[in-house]
């Protein structure tokens, strides 16, 4: 188990949000992963919506001898926020810990004793400090194996953090112990200029200290906390969430990945004709995959002699007129009111206006659309496409995105049930899943299948050079 404290003397620098949102972070990349509330305002519950009135034992149970009343154990105060993600909460009975312990030897190493008992539980422990260096934080201190300081972006951002590092340096020197201590900067506003300074100032005076990750200022975030939940689960869009995988990959030794951000919140500033452009675009896209516009598929590698289970029109089989439409894109486009589309959008969609003449039979339509589903190259694009009818939501997860479902959701195809996602997948061989209202299961669309280590089937696409 790796122990994190999230450490600041500093109120409102953004340690509770750090905390939370970095525990559930881990835990979406299938890390077990304990939040430990050590302030007593108790924000971590608040901020995950765990009710009040029902915690019976926090962290503070823990923590006690047997002469200060019954210690509970840490699985008695854990409470399971989603899965691999347990807080162990607190509340204002916590305050009164310096002063039940003070003068008592050992006082200093309580929480690493109760941490130890969950040490094979865990592959990490997140500890959210109070802003404060009195003896709660000491605790958190003496177990952690590093420590990670928020500091905001702001005006009086770097005076306070000089004192925290010195003060930090005093106790370490008091534990005893190695600790790797890293700034992460946070609430960061990339349009202030002031924000930008600090940034700068930072990279130059704590070079060697600074996280490569950076907490982006998002409302998003707070919002989250308001409702209860972890930027997880609130939007998994959001640059919010972008920012802490990216965090928690850090910690976990990866690169930063590009996560797009598709939240509501980057969506509602699109303006209708600017939606209905990405529309617009999306559906000329499918139909030119659907017409083949002289594009073959590349065939999987891993199966040489395999045929792909798609044969897209070739030039030969396809009606040449140029521009070809696919008639089933006709009714959605007739959705599409071409004068609401700005003319400085700089998108043709001509080529997707109502067909010209074009006898397809609804049979040979239906026969394209099923033959089209599957996974399949299309240029430089490896193109996902299945259908589930009644689907609210479809991801698909796999080598290529580290299995996190959420960085990429498919888009809703040219007809009804249908989902599709558009990856530039360079040449290799990967495994993937599709996440279909919450829901794990494999791609029907595509036979080529291997057992995976829980015993179920993940697809196989193998992409050649
Ligand atoms: N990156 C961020 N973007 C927007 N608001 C944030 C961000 N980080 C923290 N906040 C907000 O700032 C306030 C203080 O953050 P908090 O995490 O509680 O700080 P601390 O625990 O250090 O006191 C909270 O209202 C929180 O929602
Ligand atoms: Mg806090």
């Amino acid at each position: 188990m790796r122990i994190v404290a999230i450490i600041n003397q500093k109120g409102g620098c953004g340690k509770t949000t750090t905390s939370i949102n970095l525990a559930a972070c881990l835990a979406r990349l299938g890390q077990k992963t304990l939040l430990v509330d050590m302030d007593p305002q108790g924000h971590c519950g608040v901020g995950l919506a765990v009710p009040e009135e029902q915690i019976e034992r926090t962290i503070y149970d823990a923590l006690i001898d047997p002469s200060d009343g019954r210690v509970a154990s840490m699985e008695e105060v854990a409470w399971q926020i989603a899965t691999d993600f347990d807080l162990a909460p607190s509340n204002i009975k916590l305050a009164g810990f310096e002063q039940v312990f003070a003068g008592r030897a050992g006082r200093e190493d309580r929480l690493a004793t109760a941490l130890n008992t969950v040490r094979d539980k865990y592959e990490w422990a997140i500890l959210d400090c109070p802003p404060s260096v009195g003896l709660l934080t000491f605790n958190a201190l003496k177990c952690c194996d590093e420590a990670i300081v928020p500091v905001e972006t702001g005006y009086f951002s770097l005076h306070g953090l000089t004192k925290m590092m010195e003060t930090l340096e005093v106790m370490r020197k008091q534990c005893n112990k190695e600790i790797m201590v890293r700034v992460l900067p946070t609430l960061y506003d990339t349009r202030t200029k002031l924000a930008r300074e600090v940034l700068s100032e930072l990279r130059s005076k704590f070079r060697d200290y600074l996280m490569e990750s950076t907490v982006n200022f998002n409302t998003k975030l707070k919002e989250a906390a308001s409702f209860g939940q972890p930027i997880t689960e609130y939007d998994p869009g959001s640059r919010g969430y972008k920012d802490f995988v990216n965090l928690a990959r850090e910690l976990m030794g990866h690169r930063p990945v590009e996560i797009e951000t598709t939240s509501a919140e980057n969506m509602g500033l699109l303006s209708r004709p600017a939606e209905l452009v990405q529309r617009a675009k999306q559906l000329a896209q499918l139909t030119n995959y659907q017409f083949g516009r002289g594009t073959i598929p590349a065939q999987p590698v891993a199966q040489p002699t395999a045929q792909p289970t798609v044969q897209i029109a070739q030039p030969a089989q396809a009606p040449a007129p140029s521009p070809a439409p696919a008639p089933v894109a006709a009714p959605r486009l007739a959705a599409l009111d071409p004068r609401t589309v700005n003319a400085s959008d700089n998108v043709t969609i001509t080529h997707i206006s109502p067909p010209p003449v074009m006898q397809i039979s609804p049979k040979s339509t239906d026969q394209k659309l099923s033959e089209f589903y599957g996974v399949k190259k299309i240029g430089d694009d490896v193109i996902f496409a299945v259908n589930f009818q009644d689907a609210k939501k479809v991801l698909v997860a796999g080598d290529f995105n580290n299995w996190m479902p959420v960085s990429t959701p498919m888009a809703s195809g040219m007809r009804p049930g249908m989902w599709v996602a558009k990856l530039p997948l360079p040449p290799g061989r990967y495994r993937y899943r599709l996440v279909v209202d919450g829901k794990w299961m494999t791609d029907p669309n595509n036979k080529y299948v291997e057992t995976n280590e829980y015993g179920e089937l993940n697809n196989v696409v193998e992409v050649a050079a």
